[in-house]
Order: C-alpha cells, then structure tokens, then sequence
C-alpha cells in the first residue's frame, strides 16, 4: 500500500524540502501551502522528476482550511502515515515592543494550528494503528534569549506539546518527534515581523543587535535540504528519538546547555550575545 504524507507551508525552505524528500522516499505526498499559486516549483520538479506531488491549499490559521485539506487527502489517498507540522514565521521585538495581539498571532500559527491539525489527523492514525507526527520545533524552543520571546515562546509551548504527545500517541501506534534546527538559510529571515521600537532605546539596541547577528548566521546558515534529511532519518528510525537537533550551530548551543547550570549558561550566552 502507498504511503501517504502531508506537510504544511511547503512553499518554501524547509517545508519545500521536506515535500521532496517525502515524495522521493515514496511517500504520495500532499504538499500543502495557503496560496497554491507559490506551487509552480514544486508542481514542476514534480512532473519532471515524476515525484508524487500533489500541492493542495492550506491556510493553517483557519480552522475550516484545515479540516477541508485533510478531508481532501482522506478522500484523494484513504490514509495519513506521516504528518509534518512546518508552517511557521518569526515575531521579532522585545516583550514590551510586541502588542498582545501579535503575540497570539504567533501562537496562532506556530502552536494552536499545531493542535487543531493533530486533532484531525490523530484520528485517522488511531484507526489505523500507526502514523507519524513529525513537528518542526527549533533551537529556540529550548533556550530563550532577548529579542524574539513571542517566537521562542511559540516554540517552549510546541515542545511542551510534542513531549505529550509521545505519552498520549504513543499508546496507539503513533510515534511523534520534534525537530529542532538552528539557523537554516531559508525565506524566514525576509518573512520575520519586525515591529517598530518604541518604548526604550535598549529595547531597540538589542533586537538591532539580534537581527544583525543573524543576518551574519543566516548566510552561513545550515541549508533546508539538511532539515528534510533529518525528517526523514527520524521517520526510518526504529525507535523515533523525542527530538532531532539539525546544524552544528544548534548542536553547539545545545551541548553547552547541558553541560552548564542555567545561571552558567545565561552568563555564557550574555557574553556570546554582547561581548563589551
Ligand atoms: N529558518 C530557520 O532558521 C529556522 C530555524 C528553526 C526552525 N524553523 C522553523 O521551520 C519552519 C519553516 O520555516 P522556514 O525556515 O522554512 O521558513 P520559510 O521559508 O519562510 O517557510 C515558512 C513556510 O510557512 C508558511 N506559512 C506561514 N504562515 C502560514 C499559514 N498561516 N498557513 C500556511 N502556511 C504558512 C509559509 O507560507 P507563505 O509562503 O505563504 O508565507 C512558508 O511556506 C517554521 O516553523 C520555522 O519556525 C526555521
């Protein structure tokens, strides 16, 4: 039987990729992106490659839009094996400089989508008695730093959430991972929401600051294809690890976390962030 995959905001970087790799690994993946006019790409390499690619709309901020993309699937393929919860942007500005409202717009897309598209699919895995959940997290769900705290926090509650779900899934059959990459050079720099600093100038000296680093990451960013590999080494992996970090620069702010109380490793992090 065909093996059937769906990944949201596969439009571009590691969503684009991931559609790829699933479609080439054999998988009748559903690609799925909220304007499918962004699709051309992805419909082309698809027909010239002939990869089973089926690019479908989905906006993962409506609740309607969700349970239409994954009706479509159910009645296109009879089956879901493998979900990839990608879609996601980053909410630049410090606590005080970002409104409440932008706040909940990110958790909007990068969490409580999450909830709503495991709350369609995991019913359709639980009859089958198998399936795949695997949820795009990142470095920064695990450390906070200044900056971003509406994207970092987004990202605290999806590992909260994928560390539950292992528990609660788990005991059907449905194994569920968190991919946690670090920079990785893809279109959500240019996308990232920056609001204007206004309230303090150490406000806006610090997310200038931020912004400026990454910028110099980003362009010795970890490519997405590198994030696609890792989905799916975790997907073949007899026993589905919880989480999968990606690039040497997460590997090195992880294993410095470990290895360092959290006063050890706020210090270490100040001095990496604003050495004077
Ligand atoms: N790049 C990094 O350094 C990095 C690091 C760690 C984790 N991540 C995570 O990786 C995931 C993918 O990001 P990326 O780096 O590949 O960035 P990207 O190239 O900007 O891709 C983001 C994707 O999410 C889609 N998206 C955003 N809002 C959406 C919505 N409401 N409905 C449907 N799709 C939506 C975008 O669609 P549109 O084209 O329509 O905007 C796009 O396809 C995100 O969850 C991000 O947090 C990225």
């Amino acid at each position: 039987m065909e093996k059937v995959a769906l990944v949201t905001g596969s439009s571009s970087g590691i969503g684009y990729e991931t559609s790829i790799a699933l479609a080439k690994d054999g998988y009748q993946t559903f690609a799925t992106m909220r304007d499918t006019s962004k699709g051309d790409k992805l419909k082309e390499i698809a027909q010239k490659e002939n990869l089973p690619i089926t690019v479908i709309e989905l906006d993962v901020d409506n609740e309607e839009s969700i349970e239409n993309a994954v009706k479509k699937v159910m009645s296109d393929a009879n089956r879901i094996d493998v979900l990839v919860n990608n879609a996601g942007y980053g909410q630049f500005g410090c606590t005080e400089d970002v409104s409440v409202d932008d706040f909940r717009k990110q958790f909007e897309t990068n969490f409580f989508s999450v909830v709503k598209i495991i709350q369609e699919v995991a019913p359709i895995m639980r009859n089958q008695n198998s399936g795949i959940i695997v949820n795009i997290s990142s470095v920064a769900g695990r450390m906070g730093l200044p900056g971003s705290p509406a994207y970092i926090s987004s990202k605290f509650a999806l590992e909260g959430l994928g560390e539950c779900l292992r528990y609660e899934l788990g005991m059907f059959g449905i194994k569920t991972t968190l991919i946690e990459p670090g920079v990785i050079k893809t279109n959500f720099f240019d996308s990232m929401k920056i609001p204007e600093s206004k309230k303090d100038p150490k406000y806006k000296h610090i997310t200038e600051n931020m912004l400026a680093g990454l910028k110099m990451m980003v362009e010795m960013g970890t490519p997405p294809a590198q994030v696609a590999e890792v989905v799916i080494k975790a997907i073949h992996d007899d026993e589905m690890l919880p989480r999968y970090i990606v690039g040497t620069d997460a590997a090195m702010f992880m294993e410095a976390k470990k290895s360092k109380s959290d006063l050890e490793f706020e210090k270490y992090m100040s001095k990496e962030l604003f050495p004077s």
